[in-house]
């Protein structure tokens, strides 16, 4: 059945990213909305959508569609989120659910108000290099997770003028709050320390104590320029070694003799290391960072279907940690 979906929000994230993605899959945009004209207007004729609007409220009372979808902004999530659910629609949205936990909360509270699910754009889980290890420590066969290490890293010019750090935290940084539990476990306690070089250039260490034991480390800053890759994950285990680098490059370091005293040394399957990465020339399968992916989990929700799409549950979780951290670090 082909879902039909109002869409809110027509900016970059949107045009570029999401709504080509989604288009894939088994769906009709009904309308689309933004209260800029020219970006409403450049939108429509990309994807070809003659219901323009710039109302919000109307986009989510257009007659017939079966879910609102929306990439906006924390406090628009919220209201636009809430609207949709009361109007008993499924609702995808991008990240953050809100500009708060409490707002999160308000949101999961509609969602099982309403019976309708919140499907949330926690696409990292779904980006492939990440996809892989969590798949690797799944299967059994990498052991126990004893540690993570990390780094999630961005520039301050990304949010300009936003130097209370409030967009770093709200954009960037809640994506690996609900991340880390994905790979590893459920979180038990938060550290962190911070350094900053001048405002809003900052850097902190993140510690997570999970409640499998594990221990783990996350950097996160706004001192790396976005033209170098920003994201590294490694998974730590006994003679065990996971790399996932830019989400893309993969190494799976296991326990492997000295080579080098051995002239017949050869690579056995069960215990060198197995590496991936894509071929970029392959005019195929171009969704490494996951958001057909997630997308197509997504539409399995509304549809009434199985599927491990991240829900608002796991948006109250990520943003209650993010509310910890913001704490902790007094920012
Ligand atoms: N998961 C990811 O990888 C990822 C990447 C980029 C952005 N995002 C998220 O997507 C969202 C949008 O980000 P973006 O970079 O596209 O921002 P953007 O500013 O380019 O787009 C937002 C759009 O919403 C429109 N808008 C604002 N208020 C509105 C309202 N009341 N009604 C209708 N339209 C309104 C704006 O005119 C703009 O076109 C943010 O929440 C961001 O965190 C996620």
């Amino acid at each position: 059945m082909t879902l039909k979906i109002g869409w809110i929000g027509c900016g970059t994230h949107a045009t570029q990213m999401l709504l080509p993605q989604l288009l894939r899959h088994d769906v009709a945009i009904e309308a689309l909305c933004d209260v800029d004209g020219a970006r409403l207007a450049q939108a429509g004729r990309q994807f070809g959508v003659g219901k323009l609007t710039s109302d919000a409220k109307e986009l989510i009372g257009t007659k017939g569609i079966d879910a609102v979808s929306m990439a906006v902004g924390p406090d628009q999530h919220l209201m636009f989120g809430k609207a949709a659910l009361d109007r008993g629609l499924a609702v995808f949205m991008e990240k953050p659910p809100a500009a708060t936990a409490e707002g999160a909360r308000e949101l999961l509270k509609a969602s099982e108000r309403t019976k309708k699910p919140l499907v949330l754009g926690f696409m990292k889980r779904y980006s492939i290099g990440n996809r892989i290890a969590h798949n690797v420590v799944a299967s059994g066969r990498f052991g126990r997770v004893l540690g993570l290490t990390g780094y999630y890293m961005t520039a301050p010019t990304y949010f300009a003028g936003n130097v209370d750090y409030t967009g770093f935290f709200l954009h960037h940084c809640v994506h690996y709050m609900d991340l880390v539990s994905y790979l590893v476990s459920p979180v038990r306690s938060i550290n962190a320390r911070k350094v900053e070089a001048s405002p809003g250039r900052i850097l902190f260490h993140v510690g997570f104590d999970f409640e499998c034991g594990a221990i783990g480390t996350i950097a996160m800053g706004t001192i790396q320029s976005r033209g170098t890759p920003v994201e590294r994950i490694e998974l730590m285990g006994d003679h065990q070694r996971l790399e996932v680098e830019d989400v893309i490059e993969v190494r799976w370091n296991r326990n492997p003799p000295f080579k080098t005293d051995n002239l017949g040394a050869s690579l056995d399957d069960d215990v060198d290391t197995l590496t991936w990465k894509p071929n970029f020339t392959a005019a195929a399968n171009e969704d490494h960072k996951g958001y057909h992916a997630l997308l197509g989990d997504g539409l399995k929700l509304f549809r009434g279907e199985a599927s491990s799409a991240p829900t608002i549950k796991d948006g109250v979780v990520a943003m209650e940690r993010l509310e910890k951290l913001r704490q902790l670090l007094n920012l």
